[in-house]
C-alpha cells in the first residue's frame, strides 16, 4: 500500500492507495475512528457490486447505517441533500459520528456536503469508486451539489478524515467512465508532469482496456499531482485554477443541451483540444508540442456528432462560466508539455476559433 499526505494546514490528512486492499480498511479505519456510528452514503448499483467489501467490515464493530441516493448526477440536489440529513435525524445519527461517502465524484461530493451541513459538520472519509474519484474529486475537499441555475453551485470545503482508494473496483468500470476519469489524468500530464504525458503516450490503449498495473500507476501520480496542488492552494485562490485546464471550453460542450449525454471528463479532453487551439493560434505554442498534445488526445475515442456543434452559443457559454473574472475568460493553457500558463481570452472570435478544432 501507498500513502500520500496532504499536509493542509488546520486538516491534514493521507490518501491510502492500493491494488486490491479493502482487507486492510478496518484496521486504517480504526487508527482514525475506532467505534461509533457509521452512515455509508452510496448508490445501489455500486453497493451491489462492491458493497461488501467494506460493509462486511465494519459490521461487526460499529453501528452501520446504509444510505441510498440515486445513480447519477441527479443525486446532487437540495431534495437529495434533505433526504440525507432526515434520515440521519430518524436514526439519531450523532455529531460524533462518521459518513462514509462510497463511490463516485457524485456521491462523493454529496456525501461530502452532507457531512459539512449536519449539525454544523461531521467527520467524513471519501472512498472513491470511479477513476475520476480516484485521480480527482475525493482529494481537496470541494464538496456540494447543484443548484437549478448551475453545476456545482452551492457548496463548502470539507476536508476527509482519509481517502481509501482501492483501484481493484476499477475493473467492473464502463469503458465511458474510465475515459472520463482519463481526461482528469491526460490533463495532470499536460499542465504538470511531463513524465506522466510521456507514460501516457506508450501506455494509453491499454489503460483504457484497464490493464491493472497501469490504472494503479496512473492514479497514483494523478493523486500525488492533485494533493501536492490542494497543498500549496486549499481554497483555490489561484494555483489551484491550474486544474482547469480544458475545463473552460470543456464546461461549455458539457452544458451545451446538445451533448446531454456527454460526460465530464469526455468533454475536458475535447476542451484540451480546444486550448491548444487557442495557444497555437496566440503563438504561445509550438507546432510540434501541439500535434504532440493533439496525438495524445485523439487516441481517447470521444463520441459526438460534430453537426451538433453550434460555435457562437459555445462561445457565450463560456462567458457564463464559474471562471470569468471581472468580466474576463481566464484560461489555462499548455505552453509546453508539463507546462501552465494563465491567460485571459478577450477576444471571443479567436474562442471560436478554438472549437473549429471539433468540426
Ligand atoms: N469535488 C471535486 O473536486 C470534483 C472534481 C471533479 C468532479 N467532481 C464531480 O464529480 C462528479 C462526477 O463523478 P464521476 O465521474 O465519478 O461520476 P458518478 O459519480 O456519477 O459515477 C459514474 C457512474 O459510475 C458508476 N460506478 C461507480 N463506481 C463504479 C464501479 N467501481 N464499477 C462500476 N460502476 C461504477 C456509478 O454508479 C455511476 O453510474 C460530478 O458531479 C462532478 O461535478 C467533483
Ligand atoms: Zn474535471
Amino acid at each position: 500500500m501507498d500513502t500520500i499526505h496532504v499536509n493542509i494546514a488546520n486538516n491534514p490528512y493521507s490518501i491510502y492507495l492500493g491494488d486490491s486492499i479493502y482487507h486492510e480498511f478496518q484496521q486504517i479505519l480504526e487508527q482514525h475512528y475506532p467505534f461509533g456510528q457509521i452512515a455509508i452514503i452510496t448508490s445501489k448499483p455500486i453497493f451491489n457490486l462492491h458493497g461488501n467489501k467494506i460493509l462486511k467490515q465494519l459490521e461487526s464493530k460499529y453501528q452501520v447505517l446504509t444510505l441510498f441516493v440515486p445513480d447519477g448526477e441527479g443525486a446532487k440536489s437540495y431534495e437529495q441533500l434533505q433526504a440525507l440529513h432526515t434520515q440521519l435525524l430518524e436514526n439519531k445519527f450523532e455529531r460524533s459520528g462518521l459518513i462514509l461517502a462510497f463511490g463516485g465524484g457524485v456521491i462523493g461530493d454529496l456525501a461530502g456536503f452532507t457531512a459539512a451541513t449536519f449539525l454544523r459538520g461531521i467527520n467524513f472519509i471519501q472512498v472513491p469508486t470511479t477513476l475520476l474519484a480516484q485521480v480527482d474529486s475525493s482529494i481537496g475537499g470541494k464538496v456540494g451539489i447543484n443548484h437549478p441555475m448551475g453545476k456545482n453551485l452551492v457548496g463548502a470545503f470539507k476536508q476527509p478524515l482519509f481517502v481509501f482508494c482501492d483501484t481493484s473496483v476499477l475493473q467492473t468500470l464502463p469503458d465511458a467512465e474510465i475515459r472520463c476519469g482519463m481526461g482528469e489524468v491526460v490533463k495532470y500530464g499536460f499542465v504538470l508532469n511531463e513524465q506522466l504525458f510521456n507514460y501516457l503516450q506508450d501506455n494509453i490503449e491499454p489503460a483504457l482496456r484497464k490493464d491493472r498495473d497501469i490504472l494503479y500507476k496512473l492514479v497514483k501520480i494523478s493523486a500525488a499531482e492533485k494533493a501536492n496542488i490542494v497543498m500549496q492552494d486549499e481554497k483555490e485562490k489561484n494555483l489551484r485554477m491550474v486544474l482547469n485546464f480544458g475545463h473552460t471550453f470543456g464546461h461549455a460542450l458539457e452544458a451545451d443541451f446538445k451533448f446531454g449525454e456527454m460526460k465530464h471528463g469526455e468533454a475536458v479532453i475535447l476542451g484540451m483540444k480546444c486550448a491548444m487551439q487557442y495557444a497555437l493560434d496566440q503563438n504561445m505554442l509550438d507546432n510540434g508540442i501541439f500535434h504532440k498534445g493533439i496525438d495524445l488526445l485523439n487516441r481517447i475515442p470521444i463520441q459526438y456528432d460534430p453537426a451538433m456543434i453550434e460555435l457562437p452559443k459555445l462561445v457565450e457559454r463560456m462567458t457564463i462560466d464559474k471562471k470569468v473574472k471581472d468580466g474576463r475568460i481566464r484560461l489555462v493553457l499548455s505552453p509546453d508539455i508539463g507546462k501552465y500558463r494563465f491567460e485571459f481570452a478577450d477576444d471571443l472570435h479567436a474562442l471560436e476559433k478554438a472549437f473549429r478544432i471539433l468540426v
